[in-house]
């Protein structure tokens, strides 16, 4: 038994996908969530780059005494397969790319998988990597679709809305042609455009979320570990940003709904 928080990170808040789903299965769990939305998108960055970022969101969270570490984010889970960002971390973590890729080996019955990603995330190859590890017989078709982080942090996530829509036509073409029947939605950001991917691919396809495989793999872990929270009350929700705290409080709620536990503050990290 563990009372410790969880901490969970993103580059903005397509993380929050992860705390929704660890809410729904672990509603007595604390959680402090940081969004570095003063420097979103990470997904643009080299590598070093993100490392570093990523290296002072851990610090941040770590100063928090979290008990588990969980990269919400496909952009940093992508560097930390190249870069040594967990070297000095010694509490459980875990970023999106494994739990991810293995509910999509999971759920594909004509062995074609799609991914879509930030343009680090594709250009690392991760998921198609971790695809090809547990089944090397399965065809990856990977598409970088950088717009769609600016479109889901400035609000433009309606099913209807013609810019996103247009804009997915065009990233998905290749996912249409290919024949993919399991689609990776390898940015936390992407679940937030659901309605838009799944109408443009058509029902038969299965999307799979990174965000919420990862909450799923932290339920199992805690669970092995005998970490889970006793608590019998609600947990909280301290969730950080790095910038402004009014537009991070109205896409946030986009994402989790109205959340009552939820208190929300600016940091500033050290750098
Ligand atoms: N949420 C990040 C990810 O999952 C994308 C945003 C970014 O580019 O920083 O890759």
């Amino acid at each position: 038994m563990n009372n410790d928080p969880i901490g969970v990170f993103d580059s903005g808040v397509g993380g929050l996908t992860t705390v929704k789903e660890l809410v729904k299965l672990l509603p007595h769990e604390n959680i402090v969530y940081l969004g570095d939305t003063a420097r979103v998108p990470y997904g643009t960055k080299s590598s070093t780059t993100i490392a570093t970022y990523a290296k002072q969101d851990i610090n941040f969270l770590l100063g928090h005494d979290v008990k588990m570490l969980l990269v919400a984010c496909g952009t940093i889970s992508s560097a930390m397969m190249h870069e040594p960002i967990f070297e000095n971390v010694t509490v459980s973590y875990s970023g999106v790319v494994l739990p991810t890729a293995e509910a999509a080996c999971k759920a594909t019955r004509n062995k074609r998988i799609g991914v879509l990603g930030t343009s680090a995330t594709v250009k690392s190859q991760s998921f198609a990597n971790a695809i090809k590890a547990i089944d090397p017989g399965i065809e990856v078709t990977s598409k970088a679709c950088p717009m769609f982080v600016p479109l889901v942090e400035n609000g433009y996530t309606d099913r209807d809305c013609k810019v996103t829509k247009l804009i997915a036509e065009e990233y998905l073409e290749i996912m249409k042609k290919n024949e993919v029947d399991t689609l990776i939605l390898g940015c936390t950001h992407f679940p937030h455009l659901h309605d838009i991917i799944q109408d443009t691919m058509g029902s038969d396809v299965k999307l799979i979320s990174s965000g919420a495989e990862l909450a799923r793999f932290a339920v199992d872990a805690l669970t092995r570990d005998n970490a889970l929270s006793d608590r019998q009350t609600e947990g909280q929700r301290k969730l950080y940003c790095t910038d402004s705290v009014e537009l991070f409080t109205e896409t946030a709620a986009t994402f989790l709904g109205k959340d009552n536990n939820a208190q929300i503050a600016k940091c500033i990290l050290k750098t």
